[in-house]
């Protein structure tokens, strides 16, 4: 039924996409006939009304034609979880409820704007830190500029990811000398050595060497091929990609190129999240400057913006998004290096991987001084290169800092200044990351291995500092209703679980049902051994990290004192 639908999708091709005429009708004419024009689109692509139903319905943002509570809000709350620690939104919530009324005001998670806290939309303009106090202008012009301010810092005496393109043109100079220099296949085959031997890994969570994936991808006999940026950041906590596409996106333009040409891929599709909008302004403007620059080359760009689901950040939910169906996990294999977007080889890698592929391509002619020896000489040989940190409102100097892999947890911090306030844990790589006591921080490194020996995940490396003042019950509480309302709904242990999980929680919570540790533990290995994805099968990780570590702090909530038997193991 999936193949069918996406070799639907492919007769319209990426230009015509589904899901963006969804998304482009449901911002239209409100005063139009919703049913009537998604009956419309059901004619043009082919499918049943069930189809596209089962897609609009899916997305936060986007009417469901049942009068989804959360989608076209005058203003937006963000409800994730760096904002929830820094205790700005109940503040936030109430000002722009007594502005718009509460019936205009949605939720959304995250803005991205984690260095400063105090997050909000308004007409799809972002705002954080102290904007609120200019909510009087904001209401009336929402493309005021934002107030934010953030810092960013690189620790290695070269930056890699966040160096200046100050000379577009002269960039993309490394594309032309190595697209006449490397010609055939097997020079190709070269070049994708040079990569598999830099050691990069992808930066979205996973850590699959970029080199062995590109390889794959050209391995695959097709007439048509993709090239997916991964710009669905939607780790609360994570804004790394978002300062990319912002600031830097030819960096990532210019990876997905390389891609396109040693896999021979011909499109690059970027699939922004929504929350995003000026990373979507500013690599639309970056598309056209590079098109400007008329180089020899037919590969093209195409942006498809989000339209809010956390799940479509995993690969195979993004692809199907796009191709307008429900975004729903795919089992794999097949990989989509073998089956990705219309059913054609893709290459899928998120924004930070993409970004750093000029480095590591430059001066190849130098051995010594080769941009491959460069990184593969920074980390600890199994995690090479640099990585971006984001840091959140919690720390002195938050924002984005450039560290080289392997660099000490407790250095960051102390370049970071500390903390602005009291806190006893960090919650590093988004959700499904590991809560970090700070007891445990001085036996870690910034790379995988570190991360993962520890009992912890490096992830996208978003740093969420845990205050005092929050109950680590309403933490746990608060990550089974994120998983909840973000579950895809594929598989039971996930889709059901949450829900369970959350239910627990806030009966704990609320003192009508004391947690039995048996169950809980029981849930949470259902969970992590039956999921098919990293989103049910990840989010018992932080759980159990707090369950070992704060069992002082939850003992009252359980009905039993050994609390924590499988988090212990
Ligand atoms: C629930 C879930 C959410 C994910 N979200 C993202 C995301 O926002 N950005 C991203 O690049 N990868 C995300 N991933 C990982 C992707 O599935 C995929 O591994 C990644 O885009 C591959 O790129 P890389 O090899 O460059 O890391 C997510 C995975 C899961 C299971
Ligand atoms: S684990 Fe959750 S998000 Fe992943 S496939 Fe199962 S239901 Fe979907």
């Amino acid at each position: 039924m999936s193949k069918n639908l996406s070799q639907l999708a492919r007769r319209q091709g990426i230009d015509n996409t589904l899901f963006q005429k969804l998304v482009v009708t449901d911002a239209g004419d409100k005063s139009a006939n919703l049913k009537q024009q998604r009956q419309t689109l059901a004619k043009e692509f082919l499918m049943g009304e069930a189809v596209i139903h089962g897609a609009a319905s899916f997305y936060d943002f986007l009417d469901d034609g049942s009068n989804n509570q959360n989608a076209n809000k005058k203003a937006y709350v963000c409800n994730g979880s760096s904002c929830l620690c820094a205790q700005t939104q109940v503040n936030i919530k109430e000002k722009l409820v007594d502005k718009f009324g509460a019936a205009n005001v949605g939720h959304i998670t995250c803005l991205g704007r984690c260095a400063e806290n105090g997050a909000f939309q308004v007409d799809e303009h972002n705002f954080s830190g102290t904007d609120i106090n200019n909510l009087a202008v904001i209401a009336n012009e929402a493309d005021t500029a934002s107030n934010e301010h953030y810092q960013v810092r690189c620790t290695l005496p070269e930056p890699i990811l966040s160096a200046e393109i100050s000379d577009v043109a002269k960039y993309y100079q490394l594309f032309n000398e190595l697209s006449k220099q490397f010609v055939t296949r097997e020079e190709h085959e070269q070049l994708l050595d040079k990569l598999v031997e830099s050691g990069l890994r992808g930066r979205g969570g996973a850590g699959f060497p970029t080199g062995i994936k590109w390889r794959s991808c050209l391995n695959e006999q097709h007439n048509e091929k993709y090239i997916v940026c991964n710009a669905d950041e939607g780790d609360a906590g994570a804004f790394s990609d978002r300062y990319l596409l912002e600031q830097r996106p030819h960096a990532v333009l210019f990876g997905m190129l390389m891609s396109g040409f040693l896999t021979g891929a011909k499109i690059g599709v970027l699939y922004i999240r929504a929350e995003y909008p000026v990373a979507i302004t500013q690599t639309e403007q970056a598309i056209s400057e590079f098109e400007q620059l008329g180089l020899a080359t037919d590969f093209n760009f195409k942006i498809i913006k989000g339209a809010g689901a956390y799940i479509c950040g995993e690969e195979t939910a993004l692809l199907r998004s796009i191709e307008g169906q429900r975004p729903v996990v795919s089992v794999r294999p097949p990989f989509p290096t073998q089956s990705g977007l219309f059913g054609c080889p893709t290459v899928v890698n998120n924004v930070e991987t993409f970004g750093s592929i000029h480095y590591i391509f430059s001066n190849l002619s130098e051995n010594k001084n080769s941009g491959v020896e460069k990184y593969k000489n920074l980390g600890n040989g199994k995690s090479t290169g640099s990585k971006l940190l984001s840091l959140d409102g919690s720390f002195t100097h938050s924002g984005i800092i450039e560290v080289a892999m392997g660099t000490p947890l407790t250095e960051i911090i102390e370049l970071a200044g500390g903390f602005t306030k009291d806190i006893k844990a960090l919650h590093i790589g988004g959700p499904l990351g590991g809560v970090v006591p700070l007891g445990e921080v001085h036996k870690l490194t910034i790379d995988f291995e570190s991360f993962a020996q520890n009992g912890f995940l490096l992830g996208h490396a978003s740093i969420i500092g845990v205050p005092e003042s929050m109950k680590m019950i309403d933490y746990i509480a608060h990550l089974f209703e994120f998983t909840a309302l973000e579950s895809c709904g594929k598989c039971y242990p996930c889709q059901i679980g949450a829900v369970r999980g959350q239910e627990m929680f806030e009966q704990a919570v609320s003192g009508e049902q004391l947690i039995d540790s048996e169950l809980l533990n029981d849930l949470l290995e259902t969970m992590q051994l039956g999921s098919l994805c990293a989103l049910g099968g990840g989010v018992p990780l932080p759980i159990q990290n707090i369950l070992k570590y704060f069992e002082h702090e939850l003992t009252p909530y359980f009905s039993d004192k050994e609390i924590a038997e499988g988090a212990h193991s």
